[in-house]
C-alpha cells in the first residue's frame, strides 16, 4: 500500500490512551418525561415508582455524563485520527507479516490483535468521541446466546439474547453460533451491557429492535439490523425486577431514550420501518462509529422535540460511518446539543445529509459528501421550521470537509472563539479526502478467532 497524506497504513498493536476525565457536575434542565407530551413514542404504558425512581436515576446519571468543554472532546478525537493514521514504530515491530489494515483510531486499538478473541473485553477501551466512558459489559461474567428464539417476552428463557440483556449485573453477551433472531417486541436492554456479535453473523431481524431507555452504559457492536418493524406492545421484561407495559413501539432498528454513555459500533442497519438510530430524551455521551446504513428515509435523529429544553446536554459523536445507498435524510438529523460529525463518508442522499433545528452546534469535519446528480438535493445542511433570521445564529461549522459532484455546505453562526483556540492549539480533523480509508471498514466485520479482524 502507498503512503499518500493520508498516512501508510501500517500493521499496528492496540494503542489505547486513556483521556482525560471532566466529570464536572452539570445542573441543567431535569427531563419531565412524566409529563408525556413526546412527539416521539415514549412506549411506556404505566409510570409506575420503578420507572420514577429510573427516571430520576437516568438523569443524574446524564448530567454527570455532560462535558462542560465539548471542542476538547472534538480536539481530542482530531488528534488521535492523525496519530493512527501516521502509525508508530511499536507497531512494525508486531508486524510479523501478518495483514491488519485498521485505520482509524478506534480500529486500531483492537482490530490488529490476533487474540481478540480471547480478550474481547479489552473492546471496552476503545471507545472515542463523547462515548468515551462507555464500558459496556466490561468486568462482567460472559453470557453465552444459545437459543435464537424470542418466545417469551416477561420471562425470556435461559439461552436467549433477552435472558442476557435483562440481567442486572454487568454483562458480556456474546454468540454460540450464527443466528437470525427475530424479536417478539422491543429488547429492553438494561444497564452495564455489552452484545458482542464478533466471529459470528448475528442479524436482528424481522421483528422488533432494540431499546435502551432510561439506562446507562450499553455497548453494541458487531452486528446486523435490518427489517425492523413496529409492533404492538404488551408487557415486556425489562430487569430482574420489573416488568412493564409497553405501548406500541416504533419500528426504530436502536431506540436510545435518556439513556447515556452508549457506544454502537460495527453495526449494519438498513431498512428499519422507523429511524435507524434514535437518540432523544435527553440522552447524552453518545459515540456512533463504523456503522453502516443502508435502504432508509429516516436514518439518525438525535433530539426529537423542538420543546424539549432537556436535550440541551446531548453530546454525540458520529465517525467513520458509511451512509451508503438509498439514503433520503437525517444522518443525523439535531436538536438543542452539540454533535461533532467527523470523518464520515456520505453518497448520494435524496433529500440532505445533516440537519437540525433549535440552535444544535454541529461540528462537521473531514467528512466526503458526494452528492446525487439531482440539482435539489446537492446542498448537506438543510434547518427546519425556522427563517434564516433565527437560524444565522446556529453553530454549524464545516472544516476540511470535502465536496463532490456539487454538494455544499451552508454554516452559520460565530465561531470566532473556537477559530482563535484553533489557531492556537488545536488539531484540524483530518480531511475528507482520506475518509474512504477510514471508513474502508464500516459496517458488520467478519472477524476469525486467532486472526486480526
Ligand atoms: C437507582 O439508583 C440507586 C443507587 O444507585 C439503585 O440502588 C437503584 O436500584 C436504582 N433504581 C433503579 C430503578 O434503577
Ligand atoms: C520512530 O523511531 C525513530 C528512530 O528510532 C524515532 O526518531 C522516531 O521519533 C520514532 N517515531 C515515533 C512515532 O515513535
Ligand atoms: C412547542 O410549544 C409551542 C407552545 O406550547 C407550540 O405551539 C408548538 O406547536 C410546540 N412545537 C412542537 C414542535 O411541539
Amino acid at each position: 500500500m502507498k503512503a499518500n497524506h493520508c498516512g501508510s497504513v501500517s500493521p499496528v498493536v492496540p494503542l489505547c490512551n486513556s483521556m482525560p476525565f471532566f466529570f464536572l457536575a452539570f445542573v441543567l434542565i431535569v427531563p419531565t418525561v412524566v409529563a408525556g407530551t413526546m412527539k416521539k413514542n415514549i412506549g411506556i404504558g404505566h409510570l409506575d415508582s420503578f420507572i420514577k425512581e429510573q427516571v430520576q436515576n437516568a438523569t443524574k446519571t446524564a448530567i454527570n455524563a455532560y462535558n462542560p468543554d465539548p471542542e476538547s472532546v472534538v480536539h481530542n478525537f482530531n488528534k488521535l485520527v492523525h496519530e493512527s493514521l501516521k502509525g508508530t514504530n511499536s507497531t512494525r515491530r508486531n508486524l510479523k507479516g501478518k495483514k491488519c489494515m485498521a485505520t482509524n483510531p478506534i480500529d486500531r486499538c483492537w482490530r490488529c490483535n490476533k487474540n481478540w478473541a480471547n480478550n474481547r473485553q479489552d473492546l471496552a477501551k476503545c471507545v472515542r468521541g463523547f462515548g468515551e466512558h462507555t464500558t459496556g459489559g466490561m468486568g462482567g461474567r460472559y453470557y453465552v446466546v444459545t437459543d435464537s428464539s424470542d418466545h417469551d417476552v416477561l420471562t425470556p428463557k435461559k439461552g436467549t439474547l433477552r435472558y442476557g440483556v435483562i440481567q442486572d449485573k454487568p454483562l458480556w453477551i456474546i454468540f454460540e453460533r450464527p443466528m437470525v433472531i427475530t424479536l417478539k417486541e422491543e429488547l429492553m436492554i438494561n444497564h452495564d451491557k455489552t452484545i458482542d456479535g464478533r466471529g459470528v453473523i448475528v442479524h436482528i431481524a424481522y421483528g422488533a429492535g432494540l431499546t435502551i431507555q432510561f439506562v446507562h452504559n450499553v455497548i453494541i457492536h458487531g452486528i446486523r439490523i435490518h427489517h425492523i418493524v413496529s409492533k404492538n406492545g404488551g408487557y415486556i421484561r425489562d430487569s430482574l425486577a420489573h416488568f412493564g407495559l409497553r405501548t406500541v413501539s416504533d419500528g426504530d432498528g436502536i431506540s436510545i431514550f435518556g439513556a447515556s454513555k452508549v457506544w454502537i459500533d460495527h453495526v449494519s442497519l438498513d431498512h428499519c420501518a422507523d429511524g435507524l438510530i434514535d437518540a432523544i430524551m435527553a440522552s447524552t455521551a453518545l459515540t456512533i462509529s463504523n456503522c453502516k446504513f443502508n435502504y432508509h428515509n429516516d436514518v439518525m435523529l438525535l433530539g426529537a422535540d423542538d420543546n424539549f429544553t432537556g436535550d440541551e446536554i446531548m453530546q454525540v459523536t458520529v465517525a467513520f460511518n458509511r451512509f451508503g445507498k438509498g439514503l433520503v435524510q437525517r444522518m443525523p438529523r439535531c436538536r438543542w446539543g452539540f454533535f461533532h460529525v467527523v470523518n464520515n463518508d456520505y453518497n448520494k442522499w435524496e433529500m440532505y445529509a445533516i440537519g437540525g433545528s433549535m440552535n444544535p452546534t454541529i461540528v462537521s469535519q473531514g467528512n466526503r459528501f458526494r452528492a446525487s446528480d439531482n440539482v435539489h438535493a446537492k446542498e448537506v445542511t438543510h434547518r427546519d421550521h425556522f427563517p434564516q433570521k433565527v437560524w444565522k445564529h446556529w453553530k454549524w461549522r464545516t472544516v476540511n470537509d470535502l465536496f463532490l459532484n456539487g454538494a455544499f455546505f451552508v454554516p452559520s453562526g460565530d465561531h470566532s472563539e473556537v477559530a482563535h483556540k484553533l489557531k492556537n492549539f488545536m488539531v484540524q480533523a483530518k480531511d475528507g479526502s482520506c475518509v474512504g480509508r477510514l471508513t474502508r471498514y464500516a459496517g458488520m466485520l467478519k472477524c476469525t478467532a486467532g486472526r486480526p479482524c
